[in-house]
């Protein structure tokens, strides 16, 4: 078999949480491949909201296998927090979710790193969740990184020591103070590791692999979205991993021939949290309806996220840096109420007019809009595409005219059930 990924191709939060619930029964293993506590995927069923960190969003399925795989940066508490909240609801996640030695752990120190270098940034700064993200990642390439394996081996508190000295000496030399108590903090990291230790720490890379030779079905789980990619996103306003399809190789150790389809997930309009450029983002009354229907706060640090409408040119440069072969559109119910819907088709930037997504955004851009009339329905009640309304077919056959690629799924509502399969 070949390895199936799914991820995002806005700013994140397109919906990625709840479509990987809803394809986890065709897959025998789902793994995360980047990212960290940055990520909040969002699960609904049965009246109940769960969000994900860390955890791939396969965990509520319990003959499935889940995987957290090498690149992927783990906060040990946070993680324990994923795993309380699995146990108190009846999930037993020990037998069967497994955790790369080669995924990188995330100290208090890279915490307060974050905040540091976000308060120096002053004006510029990124608008980072502050979960440890940037300066564990820088770690890892600096070949500072202290990884799950490392855990395990006798020397393990010498590791720790190394490489905490070298935060405080920064940390200190800059006038850091952290606010919280430091001793409680280190008691409460330390202490998660006994958490972490109830798992089993494999080589993500000979497991999948082997899945895969035998025939087994794997889901690889994107964090974040393509505009947030550290190399291909609105740079510097980025994270710090790959998020793109690419990265699901490096993730965990597949090869690119061994890749099958690329699954994008595409919110029906567009939304950012935190700083950097967002051509389509409404000021006005519109884009506070987006917010407020669509219940746009975030799912990790519960900030307000930024809202406009859906960018076909960015869109279009996330399905050519990720060969996508398939979308599943989400939310547009949000906008059932919507007398008119503006999808962008093209930027103009100075005189010219682009469908390039720009490598910088030091020119203004301005955004060309085609309207679509709203369809003033109720999707979230349908479960068969052909009963939906014209209008709105007319929205989704667009988007697959420009973007040369088919909408296979649709989600019509948060819950698992609030979703039609097309093809
Ligand atoms: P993720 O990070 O991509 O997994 O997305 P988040 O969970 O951060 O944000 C998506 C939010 O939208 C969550 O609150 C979901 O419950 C919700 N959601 C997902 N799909 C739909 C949908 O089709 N319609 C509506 N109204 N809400 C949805
Ligand atoms: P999911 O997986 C939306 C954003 C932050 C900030 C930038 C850098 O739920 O879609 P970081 O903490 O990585 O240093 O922040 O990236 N960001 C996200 N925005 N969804 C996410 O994840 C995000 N993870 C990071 O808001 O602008
Ligand atoms: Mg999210």
């Amino acid at each position: 078999m070949k390895l199936d990924i799914l991820l995002g191709l806005q700013w994140g939060d397109e919906g990625k949480g709840k479509v990987v619930d809803v394809f986890t029964p065709h897959y025998d293993v789902i793994a995360r491949f980047q990212g960290g506590p940055n990520a909040g995927h969002t699960l609904e069923f049965n009246g109940i909201k769960h969000v994900l960190h860390t955890i791939p969003s396969g965990i509520f399925h319990n003959d499935k296998v889940n995987i957290i795989g090498n690149g992927v940066v783990i906060d040990p508490v946070v993680f324990q927090k994923e795993i309380e909240a699995l146990e108190k609801i009846g999930v037993d996640p020990v037998k069967n979710l497994f955790i790369s030695k080669k995924a990188h752990l995330i100290l208090p120190t890279h915490k307060w790193l974050d905040a540091m270098l976000e308060e120096q940034k002053g004006e510029q700064k990124i608008g980072s969740t502050l979960k440890g993200i940037g300066p564990t990642y820088t770690d890892k390439v600096a070949r500072n990184g202290y990884r799950i394996g490392d855990v395990i081996t006798p020397n393990y508190l010498d590791k720790f020591s190394e490489l905490y000295k070298k935060h405080a000496d920064t940390l200190i030399k800059n006038g850091f103070k952290p606010k919280e108590d430091m001793t409680t903090v280190f008691t409460e990291w330390f202490n998660s590791l006994q958490t972490l230790l109830r798992f089993n720490f494999v080589d993500c890379e000979y497991e999948i692999n082997d899945y895969l030779k035998t025939g087994k079905k794997v889901l690889a789980e994107g964090a974040q979205g393509t505009l947030l990619d550290v190399d291909f996103g609105s740079y510097p306003f980025v994270t710090s991993s790959n998020t793109v399809a690419a990265g699901a190789c490096t993730g965990l150790g597949i090869a690119p021939s061994q890749t099958g389809r690329v699954i994008g997930i595409v919110k029906a309009y567009c939304t950012r949290v935190g700083s950097g450029p967002f051509p389509t983002e409404l000021f006005d009354e519109t884009g506070e309806q987006l917010r407020k229907q669509g219940h746009e706060f975030g799912s990790t640090t519960g900030r307000s996220r930024r809202c406009g409408w859906l960018d076909l040119v960015a869109l279009k440069y996330s399905i050519m840096i990720n060969g996508v072969t398939e979308i599943v559109l989400t939310k547009a119910d949000v906008m059932d109420n919507f007398d008119s819907i503006k999808v962008c088709t093209h930027y103009k930037i100075g005189k010219e007019t682009t469908q390039k997504f720009p490598p910088d955004f030091t020119t203004e851009i301005k955004p060309v809009y085609k309207e679509f009339k709203g369809w003033k329905q109720n999707l979230s009640v349908q479960n068969d595409y052909e009963l939906l309304p014209q209008t709105f077919k007319k929205f989704v056959s667009f988007i697959e005219q420009e973007t040369g690629v088919p909408i296979t799924t649709l989600s019509i509502g948060p819950d698992r059930e609030q979703t039609i399969i097309r093809h």
